[in-house]
């Protein structure tokens, strides 16, 4: 018998070790700083025991936004030389150190969770987050938005780094001169299960590319050699404006700003939808080309609250062709790699907006299916980073925060009883 208060305590356990008072890092050792999008789940898992400290990660979240409205993917509170590259690397120069690109923007989808939960105190937080989101997405409009959706201009960005959506794109990158470095990734983990050295050299280049520019938005859309639209991005503004347009109702902010952004993303997005493939799939900014390669991002588009069936074929299709679900890569492509990050393994929090926007939109029986599998995986490898789709077993950083707080969150039984 599964012993389900016993996990539950095991998730709070998990989180509590990693936080750092004000913040919570995903995981000692590999991701030592507090991350965009892993602080927003997070939180939603510690909204389950103590609501307080679940805004409270919001609060740090946004002390780190730029004048620019930007809210930077890494916060370096603390220095820590256990994870390259760090500030000195990014040189960004602002009074908080940070890294110089942004992730997926899911902060406003869970500060509603928050606010639905706690509607007393919440009130006060969402007063005074609501302007911060407001800047943050009307960042995104102003410098990543593209015919076809948002576009990211670091692989990082997208939070899905070594996907097989940037593999052509990525051709562009010049590593000529990026000379060398010690990568800090692969003490903590199994480097069969990390990015190639090829993909690092890129990484680093694009790094450097925006800090010899001052991390200026014109040069980097007018120059930078990787710019891609991304369904992850893309799908989870439209949700996020959505929710922040709930959240305005909520304090009798104005509506229509938030409304026309929406409508302008939606039909934005609409452009990655690839045909032939019958998936949402990211594409070149730069020329339009597809990338050709279905992800666990290309089921996001319910989160977004899209409905589609014929995504909704391809989705069980894919589903079936491994015990687990959903992989962030299908197992039948030529590209797929079971343990390799974002090329093959499963990873709960996607499964969580995949199948949290699909009973949204009505289809209960496959998120139920989605939670089941997340579950099994969870009972059987612990609060992995991510999971192998053939075996179930557990990959990358162990003890991760947003693996736990999903499970507080969304998995176990207590959230659902909780409703
Ligand atoms: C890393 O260092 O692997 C991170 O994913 C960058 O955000």
């Amino acid at each position: 018998m599964t012993d389900y208060q016993q996990l539950d305590q095991q998730a709070k356990q998990i989180i509590q070790q990693n936080d750092r008072g004000t913040y919570t890092i995903p995981t000692a050792g590999l991701y030592p700083y507090q991350w965009n999008w892993d602080s927003a789940l997070t939180a939603f898992g510690i909204a389950q025991y103590d609501l307080k400290r679940a805004w409270q990660e919001f609060e740090t979240l946004f002390s780190g936004q730029w004048e620019n409205g930007m809210v930077p993917h890494i916060l370096f509170h603390q220095q820590d030389d256990g994870y390259f590259p760090g500030p000195d690397v990014w040189d960004t120069k602002q009074k908080l150190a940070s890294s110089g690109i942004t992730q997926p923007p899911i902060a406003a989808t869970f500060i509603r969770k928050l606010y639905e939960k706690d509607q007393a105190f919440g009130t006060e937080y969402v007063k005074k987050l609501f302007p911060k989101i407001c800047r943050w997405h009307e960042w995104f409009m102003a410098h990543r938005l593209e015919k076809y959706g948002i576009a990211v201009t670091h692989p990082w960005e997208s939070g899905r780094d070594n996907a097989v959506e940037w593999d052509q794109p990525l051709t562009r990158v010049d590593i000529s001169q990026v000379g060398t470095y010690q990568r800090r990734d692969t003490s903590h983990v199994d480097a069969d299960m990390r990015p190639t050295k090829l993909d690092y050299d890129r990484y680093l280049s694009l790094v450097y590319f925006g800090r010899d520019n001052q991390w200026d938005e014109s040069v980097i859309r007018a120059q930078g050699a990787f710019r891609v639209c991304d369904p992850t991005m893309s799908f989870t503004l439209i949700r996020a404006n959505k929710d922040l347009t709930w959240l305005a109702e909520q304090i009798g902010e104005k509506t229509e700003r938030l409304q026309q952004i929406t409508d302008e993303l939606s039909d934005a997005a609409s452009g990655l939808w690839q045909e032939d493939l019958k998936s949402y799939t990211a594409r070149d900014a730069k020329d339009g080309a597809f990338a050709n390669a279905i992800s666990n991002a290309s089921f996001l588009n319910w989160f977004a609250g899209i409905d589609n069936p014929v995504a909704l074929e391809s989705l069980q299709k894919i589903m079936a062709e491994t015990p687990y679900a959903v992989p962030s890569h299908p197992a039948s492509a030529e590209t797929y790699d079971a343990n390799r990050y974002w090329r093959g393994p499963i990873w709960v929090i996607m499964n969580t907006m995949i199948a949290m926007g699909l009973a949204e939109q009505g289809h209960a029986d496959l998120a139920e299916t989605i939670r089941q599998k997340s579950e099994d995986l969870i009972i059987k490898g612990g609060f992995a980073e991510y999971f192998n789709p053939e075996n179930g077993a557990p990959a990358g950083g162990g003890n991760f925060s947003w693996t736990a707080a999903c499970w507080l969150g969304w998995v176990s039984p207590t959230a659902r009883q909780e409703g």
